[in-house]
């Protein structure tokens, strides 16, 4: 009920019971409430640039195909045979003209219209109506700069409402040359015995984590970072982003960090601060990014306790290929299954799994989130919540207020900007 869901996340109190991370009820109702609702990133549209291209996905935990059809518009539907409910695509990308199902054998088009049945007339005797049989569209499809998403729900706020200020902190990433980014070849994806909001609330501002978990790779990338050096910034529709302002510079002449410096006064000229920002932020629910690592990803449940992430590694655009190539090796040398920051995550993440999982005392707890609960200091340049430490939980209480806002409520929980101004409101 939603009472119980209230006594389980208290944002006042900065205490959150465990029980949200391993209940096997409360991730049905996510699934519905939560990802059933929300705005989930499928794709770029680097990834699917010709009619006929498609990306196997997920949202929440059911697939889902996304196309780009002939009139260069993306659709995305349910990955899922109106027959039985057999996968109708099974490989994770390509191109093609139809999906062919392997059970009966019932064939869709790209925009997910049913277009042959075999034995339609001694089998059906013509009786079976393709038209309501195609498969089930995902009700919203809006992209940002690139960034496709979808959306269960006709009746969701658009695209751009709901990620809010948080736009100005991407544009800070996508914007910094001409071109904007692409995402290169070659989803990573590998799974953690935890529940993905660990992760999502991680990557919302859980800087704090860094000086302790990534002690030994942090050595690698510069002196050791303070909470002046940087800022979080929360926001009222559930996002949550830290920064540092400025790069760290790691091997001054390898391709990367040649083009990183080669571009940075144009960039400046064209984003200012953000062209050096080192961050991480969340967009609620599940989709996160690592503005000067060149990564994005996503956290896809698989159950209370199971989530995979899947990481696209993101470069400019028109930038020289010894470039992106550098960006990639970086990506994956940090973030990759293997990357040395990554695995520091995966190992405490699995961990704190393991003990919910078998638990019994441990999920009477209630886990602590008040640091950072002092009013928002704010910033006339950076929108949201701001706040003037690198370190911060924040982002990770608005991050559960938006959580329980869907989760206790059966309409479409509404923002009014009444509400985001106080939110962000300096001295609140
Ligand atoms: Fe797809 Fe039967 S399940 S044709």
């Amino acid at each position: 009920s939603s009472d119980y869901l209230k006594s389980l996340v208290d944002i006042e109190a900065g205490r959150i019971s465990p029980e949200i991370f391993i209940d096997e009820d409360i991730y049905r109702l996510e699934l519905d409430r939560v990802f059933g609702r929300n705005w989930l990133f499928l794709a770029h549209d680097s990834m699917i640039p010709k009619p006929g291209d498609f990306f196997s996905t997920y949202m929440g935990g059911d697939p889902v195909v996304v196309a780009r059809q002939p009139d260069g518009s993306v659709r995305a539907f349910l990955n899922a045979c109106r027959h039985r409910g057999m996968r109708v695509c099974r490989a994770e990308s390509g191109n093609t003209k139809s999906f062919f199902c392997t059970y009966h054998g019932w064939a869709y088009d790209t925009a997910g219209n049913l277009i042959n049945v075999p034995n339609l007339s001694d089998a059906y005797k013509d009786r079976l109506s393709l038209k309501d049989n195609g498969l089930i569209p995902v009700a919203r499809i809006e992209s940002y700069k690139g960034l496709i998403f979808g959306n269960f729900d006709a009746t969701a706020p658009s695209l751009e409402e709901h990620l809010g200020d948080l736009k100005y902190y991407i544009d800070g990433w996508v914007d910094q040359v001409d071109g904007g980014i692409e995402v290169l070849p070659g989803v990573v994806r590998w799974t953690i015995n935890a529940n993905w909001k660990l992760a999502a609330e991680q990557f919302a501002g859980d800087t704090y984590h860094a000086p302790t978990s990534h002690a030994s790779s942090l050595l690698s990338f510069g002196p050791p970072f303070e909470g002046k050096d940087g800022a979080h910034v929360a926001f009222r529709e559930g996002h949550g982003e830290s920064f540092l302002f400025k790069r760290h510079t790691r091997f001054s002449e390898d391709p990367l960090s040649l083009y990183n410096d080669a571009k940075l006064e144009a960039a400046k000229a064209r984003v200012g601060d953000r062209a050096e920002f080192v961050a991480n932020f969340t967009a609620f629910p599940a989709f996160s990014g690592l503005p000067g690592s060149s990564n994005i990803r996503v956290w896809h449940p698989k159950g209370p306790n199971k989530f995979e992430i899947w990481s696209f590694t993101v470069v400019d655009k028109n930038a020289p290929p010894e470039a992106k190539k550098a960006m990639q090796v970086s990506a994956s040398f940090t973030e990759g299954p293997a990357g040395v920051v990554e695995t520091d995550d995966g190992e405490n993440w699995g961990l704190i799994g393991a003990i919910l999982e078998q638990g019994h005392q441990a999920r009477k707890m209630r886990w602590n989130y008040q640091m950072g609960d002092y009013p928002a200091t704010g910033h006339e340049e950076f929108p949201g919540a701001y706040r003037d430490s690198f370190f911060g939980e924040a982002g990770h209480r608005a991050f559960y207020r938006r959580w329980l806002e869907f989760m206790t409520s059966e309409e479409w929980p509404v923002l009014t900007q009444e509400e985001r101004d106080a939110f962000n409101k300096p001295g609140a």
